[in-house]
């Protein structure tokens, strides 16, 4: 079968890999002619545990190849962003533009599937009036659907294959052929529904998580009211066969997690209560964050605040809605000097792969980030360069033991 992939991300590009793998003819469509250029030769401009080698297999047997524009196929996949805007509403225009560029490619009995996470009605009212221009009948002569992605990075190769995913067709017809193509590589179950349903499933998967975690952190502050551990409130709380607290933090941050519920208070304003308050939640903590610094730092003029790790997760580079940097900015707009460490970002400006030139003259630690590295930290040394000993731990990840014995002040996020 020919497939043409447009949007040579972390999904679409290890998807293509992973089709011409098995058995298919694959053509990588991207507008980034970066993203062809190294592709056309087996190479990848992205990061993803074994992609590289998967890449360069397939290139080298032919079976994928790079294009800028898209061509005549049996199936097209659209894997291209779907990011929120300022105001928290989606914006739709890659989708829109990547279905129009295949539009005068289809022919009858084309498969066309949107891998994006999207709001519910994307494919019906978004994509399927676009794909009626064809001329062929949706459904019948052209089928439609959507079947979204769970995986994680770092993952992604061994997840696409092992995860169970939903085939969510524009009728039966469109979800039975989802399914027959995905079968190609996936050991998972393939579960069969409407494109609607399948869209609301991917968005409720993360909105499930994020809720989770609102409930992490408002546990937290009221841990801090009430003078107890969060997180042993948490550790003990799991120990019960049916419950399953998430971790507090400083906020939540990536292009998921942080992302998808909008996609849903967008479309449900008035009745997605929860959703919405559990994602203001979330967004709260870099605030909460920087009134417990103002707390600890009240007595000290001109302070400096030396951040540890500013990506959104631990041990990767991925910086995408890290709560790190809206803590940074917050803690900025106070007048307070800031200086940011992450061993994983290389070459941005502003932040450093020196942990002293960050923690030296500075008044605070901050760990933002449990990279694994953090529960090394040479406390002695750093209290050395330091102005006045004190640590914040958003993540009770550190070795407070240590801390302490090297006269550091340790301050712990959930627990006053
Ligand atoms: N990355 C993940 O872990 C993950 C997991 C689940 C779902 N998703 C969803 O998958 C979708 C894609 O995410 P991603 O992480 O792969 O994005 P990405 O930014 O890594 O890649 C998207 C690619 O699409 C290209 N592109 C944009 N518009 C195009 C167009 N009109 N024609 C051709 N190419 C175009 C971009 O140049 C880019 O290379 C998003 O909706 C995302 O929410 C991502």
């Amino acid at each position: 079968m020919k497939i043409c992939v447009v949007g040579l991300g972390y999904i679409g590009l290890p998807t293509a890999s992973m089709f011409a793998d098995h058995g298919h003819d694959v053509v990588g469509v991207d507008k980034n002619p970066a993203v062809i250029k190294a592709l056309n030769e087996g190479k990848i401009i992205i990061e993803e545990n074994h992609l590289d080698e998967l890449v360069r297999r397939v290139v080298e047997k032919g079976s994928l190849r790079g294009s800028s524009v898209p061509e005549a196929a049996d199936v097209f996949i659209i894997s291209v962003p779907t990011p929120i805007t300022e105001d928290k509403r989606s914006d739709m225009a890659y989708v829109v533009s990547a279905t129009e560029s295949i539009l005068p490619y289809l022919k009858k009995g084309n498969l066309v599937i949107l891998e994006s996470t999207s709001p519910v009605g994307t494919v019906d009212t978004l994509m399927v009036p676009i794909l009626e221009k064809s001329g062929l009948k949706i459904g019948d002569e052209l089928f439609v659907g959507h079947s979204p992605e769970r995986v994680i990075p770092g993952q992604i190769l061994n997840e696409l294959v092992n995860n169970d995913r939903i085939a969510g067709g524009i009728n039966d017809a469109s979800a039975r052929k989802i399914t027959e193509l995905y079968k190609t590589f996936v050991k998972g179950n393939i579960y069969e529904t409407d494109s609607r349903t399948a869209e609301l499933c991917k968005l409720s998967e993360n909105t499930f998580r994020d809720i989770n975690i609102a409930f992490a952190n408002e546990l937290a502050k009221i841990c801090e009211n009430l003078g107890i551990n969060v997180w042993e409130v948490i550790e003990l709380c799991n120990k019960h066969p049916r419950v399953n607290i998430h971790q507090p933090g400083p906020g939540v941050g990536g292009h998921c997690i942080a992302v998808d519920p909008w996609f849903i208070v967008e479309k449900q304003p008035d009745t997605a209560n929860i959703i919405h308050l559990c994602r203001d939640t979330n967004d709260s903590m870099p605030g909460y964050v920087t009134g417990r610094i103002d707390q600890i730092l009240k007595d000290v003029e001109n302070p400096k605040v030396a951040i540890l790790g500013v990506t959104y997760k631990p041990n990767v580079d991925d910086m995408r809605e890290s709560p790190i940097i809206k803590l940074e900015a917050l803690l900025r707009a106070q007048g307070i000097e800031v200086a940011a460490y992450d061993p994983f970002v290389k070459g941005k400006a502003g932040i450093t792969n020196d942990i002293c030139e960050a923690a030296r003259d500075s008044d605070l630690l901050l760990l933002g980030v449990h990279h694994d590295q953090f529960k090394e930290l040479d406390f002695e040394a750093l209290g050395k360069i330091m102005r006045h000993k004190n640590f914040f731990d958003t993540r009770n990840f550190a070795d407070r033991a240590r801390a302490e014995a090297a006269g550091f002040e340790y301050h712990l996020l959930g627990k006053n």
